[in-house]
């Protein structure tokens, strides 16, 4: 029988290859090596890497490995180019963005072949979701350069941008790199993973080819090492990462006190839930779309499927029959749904994850079907059931195709299942009750919810993490706001350097006082120090003029066990949160003359003006609490984005030294306003106005918890904030050094830091800290995509 009538016979799927030539002939055109393309130009190739087909272990072409010197010739082009590139007109900035979508579209077959071939994706999905996405990419963001002017007043780009991404989608995420920072007007310096670099250095012929000015990208090659040169250059003024989270860990570490900006996206473990009520075979083609698409190396992977116990064996039933049909081969066949994994090394990670996790009593399915190919980095898709929570893999990102299965009976414990993990990235819900997936989607901690669907994409919807997934978000307004800063953050002067010498510190009994020592304030109560020491306050003459406890390790391990308590706060009603931040200022007003006497005796300073800008500036948050709120996207499917604005979680504030009581509030009101219980450290010299403010949070209706204060030694209690993995966010003022150390101490849980970095920032300023400047720290935004259409 000839192969034609065999497959009628059979009607199983033909071959359907798509031909390597075109790419091959372009990497002949460029020898098959490559330099880096710095400043419009291609350097002479130096020392190179390999960059091999992993569906066949073929080298495709050799590529630089960069150097520190290479990132450095490649920052000086991008400084010299940045000056002209942020001085064009928006128009001008968005027609380059323009032509290069319009070049990607017309040469989209090219990158989609070179993409599976160098990264082993089906050409399926590198030809219908990777490049389109890319082309959306830069069309969306050619608008926002032609706006960004007016959509974001007073905000200027960073300026030289250090991007590393990772190999899963290698042309996709140099798009969501490069197209919202050159939109905003910055330059960049890209360095795509060592196991992928083609596509991104056909990117760069293209923007040579549409006469983007030189030095506005630049490609630099290599490993690990060169990402370290970029993430350290002086001259780059914002790092952007995409990639793991151990990775992502090095780079906070690395930035830390350096005042470059920084957005990461990190990994993820994201869950996939199944209701009962699921329309179960869409919810298995989901499924298919979650955790095999890529073969499974997708950051918002649904990794993790929760199902209904009584529909759990019916479901798995499907699941493995389904997964009997899924065929694994040559990335070029059209007719492949599971192509090849980047490299050897991935498929021995994925392979010592499963052996890992089956020796802790996992079980392991894998559909027989066709034989694998003979060489080349294939793996069979997995089903993985009987895993407790702790199971290896049920806690790591395998980055591969496996999916690892539990049941939940009701929907708490699906949520509770649904969070328990450190990432936070994405999830799925499967439900055809709307009103149980809409309960559902605002309490999962993750960027990304999707309804009804999964894996969906676009361009003018953020995408981005909670936790340790990361943050900033790529894509949508979200994604524009991070490659811009407030114009006049660069103007900021540095404070003095504290000319008061310490007053001599009396002995620690010699006190003429009556017994004033003000207590902390934990869980809505007054705790005494568990130090049992407390320390002087005392005015410019060195008169005491009262007594503080002593904070330490213990008070801020319970005023956060406290504030986590409340984390009931971010979803009371905006209403309610305004009425009780008005209520508080309300209260403020009454003791106005108390609060600005207690300033004087601590400062020195009339304190009469201060008081009056806190009153005002709990009006300006209480204001906001229910207007700083999120939007709605149409993507381009049958689907809305709701973009919903969320508090963070448990903030730390470390309260500046001046304004003591203005100091808090102004940081204060934010974090309440937008849903943060907070741990608060007052400033440390005057720290008596806020615990004077114990009474006026009680006679105010802040429920207890919400606010917690620990007074005693600043750095000392930032350095535990810092470190505790119970604090999601944290704002800290202070020196340099000490800032730095804060943010360093934040890798372990990768909370959320601003820093002052011994600026000297003028709270009083109504224009700067009365807008959106602190609300945006104080939320993160969670993109619910809920499809329509019967
Ligand atoms: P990786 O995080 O090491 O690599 C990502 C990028 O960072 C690459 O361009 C790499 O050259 C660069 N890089 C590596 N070390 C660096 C450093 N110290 N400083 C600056 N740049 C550095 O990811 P890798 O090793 O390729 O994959 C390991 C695991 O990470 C995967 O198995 C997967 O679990 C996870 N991963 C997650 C991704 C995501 O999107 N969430 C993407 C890639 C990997």
């Amino acid at each position: 029988m000839n192969r034609i009538a065999q497959i009628f016979e059979t009607l199983d799927y033909g071959p359907a290859p798509e031909s390597p030539d075109p790419a091959l002939a372009w990497l002949d055109s460029h020898g098959k090596k490559f330099g880096h393309f710095i400043d419009g130009k291609w350097t002479k190739p130096g020392a190179t890497f390999s960059s091999d087909n992993p569906a066949t272990g073929e080298s495709l072409a050799l590529v630089t490995n960069g150097t520190p010197e290479d990132v450095d010739k490649a920052v000086k082009a991008a400084r010299a180019a940045f000056k002209g590139w942020s001085a064009l007109s928006g128009y001008e900035r968005g027609r380059y963005l323009y032509a290069i979508a319009r070049a990607i579209q017309k040469h989209s077959r090219l990158f989609a072949v070179l993409e599976s071939l160098d990264n082993g994706k089906p050409i399926r999905e590198s030809r219908d979701l990777d490049i389109p996405l890319v082309a959306r990419h830069f069309y969306h963001h050619a608008g926002w350069a032609q706006h960004v002017a007016r959509e974001f007043p007073g905000r200027v780009p960073y300026g030289v941008c250090g991007q590393i991404i990772p190999w899963n989608f290698p042309l996709l995420m140099l798009a969501w790199k490069i197209a919202p920072a050159l939109a905003a007007g910055n330059t960049v310096i890209l360095k795509p993973a060592e196991f992928t670099s083609l596509t991104a250095l056909l990117f760069a012929e293209i923007c040579e080819r549409i006469g983007l000015p030189k030095g506005v990208v630049n490609i630099v090659t290599g490993m690990g090492e060169t990402g370290e040169a970029i993430v350290a250059h002086e001259g780059i003024d914002k790092i952007a990462f995409t990639g793991s989270t151990e990775v992502g860990k090095a780079i906070r570490a690395a930035t830390a006190g350096t005042g470059k900006g920084l957005s990461l996206e990190l990994g993820g473990k994201s869950p996939y839930l199944v209701f009962e009520d699921a329309d179960i075979d869409s919810a298995i083609e989901g499924l298919v779309d979650a955790i095999w698409f890529n073969q499974g190396q997708v950051c918002c992977a649904g990794s993790r499927l929760l199902i209904q116990e009584s529909i759990e064996e019916r479901f798995i039933a499907k699941l493995k029959k389904r997964m009997a049909t899924l065929r694994v081969g040559d990335p070029l066949d059209k007719a492949i749904d599971i192509g090849a994994l980047v490299a050897p090394v991935q498929v021995e990670r994925i392979r010592d994850l499963m052996k890992k996790g089956t020796a802790e009593g996992a079980v392991v399915y894998e559909p027989d079907g066709d034989p694998l190919p003979e060489r080349g980095c294939f793996l069979r898709p997995a089903l993985v059931t009987n895993v407790s929570p702790a199971n290896t893999l049920v806690e790591e990102e395998i980055f591969g195709p496996v999916l690892v299965a539990m049941s939940f009976r009701t929907p708490e414990e699906a949520v509770a299942l649904a969070n328990n993990t450190r990432y936070g990235l994405a999830a799925t819900i499967w439900s055809e009750n709307i009103n149980l997936a809409l309960d559902i989607a605002p309490r999962i901690k993750a960027g990304v919810v999707w309804i009804n669907g999964t894996n969906n994409f676009d361009a003018a919807v953020g995408f981005g993490g909670y936790k340790e997934s990361g943050f900033g978000r790529e894509g949508g307004r979200e994604g524009m706001a991070v490659y811009l800063k407030p114009a006049w953050e660069k103007d900021l002067k540095s404070l003095p350097a504290a000319a008061k010498a310490a007053p001599k510190a009396p002995s620690p009994l010699d006190t003429d006082l009556l017994d004033q020592t003000a207590k902390m304030y934990i869980g809505g109560k007054q705790a005494r120090p568990d130090s049992g020491y407390s320390r002087g306050v005392f005015a410019p003459d060195g008169k005491l003029v009262g007594e503080v406890g002593e904070g330490n390790r213990k008070d801020i391990r319970n005023a956060v066990e406290a504030a986590r308590a409340a984390l009931g706060w971010g979803t009371t009603a905006a209403h309610t949160r305004a009425q009780v931040l008005y209520f508080l200022a309300e209260n403020l007003d009454y003791r106005r003359d108390e609060f600005a006497a207690r300033i004087k005796a601590q400062t020195g300073k009339d304190g009469a003006a201060e008081v009056a800008a806190s009153i005002e500036r709990l009006f300006a948050f209480a204001a906001w609490a229910d207007k700083y709120d999120g939007a709605v996207h149409n993507p381009p499917i049958r689907a809305v984005a709701a973009a919903m604005v969320e508090p963070i979680g448990v903030m730390a504030i470390v309260a500046p030294e001046e304004q003591p009581l203005l100091g808090a509030v102004a940081l204060l009101a934010p974090a309440l306003a937008m849903g943060n219980p907070v741990v608060l450290v007052p400033s440390q010299t005057a720290p008596l106005c806020v615990t004077d403010l114990y009474q006026v949070l009680e006679t105010s209706d802040v429920p207890s918890g919400v606010v917690n204060i620990v007074t005693g030694d600043a750095v000392t209690l930032a350095k535990t904030l810092a470190e505790h993995d119970g604090v999601d966010v944290m704002w800290f003022f202070g020196t340099p050094e000490a800032s730095a150390m804060v943010e360093k101490a934040s890798i372990g849980n990768l909370k959320q830091t601003w820093t002052s970095r011994g600026r000297a920032i003028d709270l009083f300023d109504r224009e700067r800290f009365e807008g959106d400047y602190w609300l945006a720290r104080a939320t993160q935004v969670k993109n619910v995509w809920i499809p329509y259409g019967a």
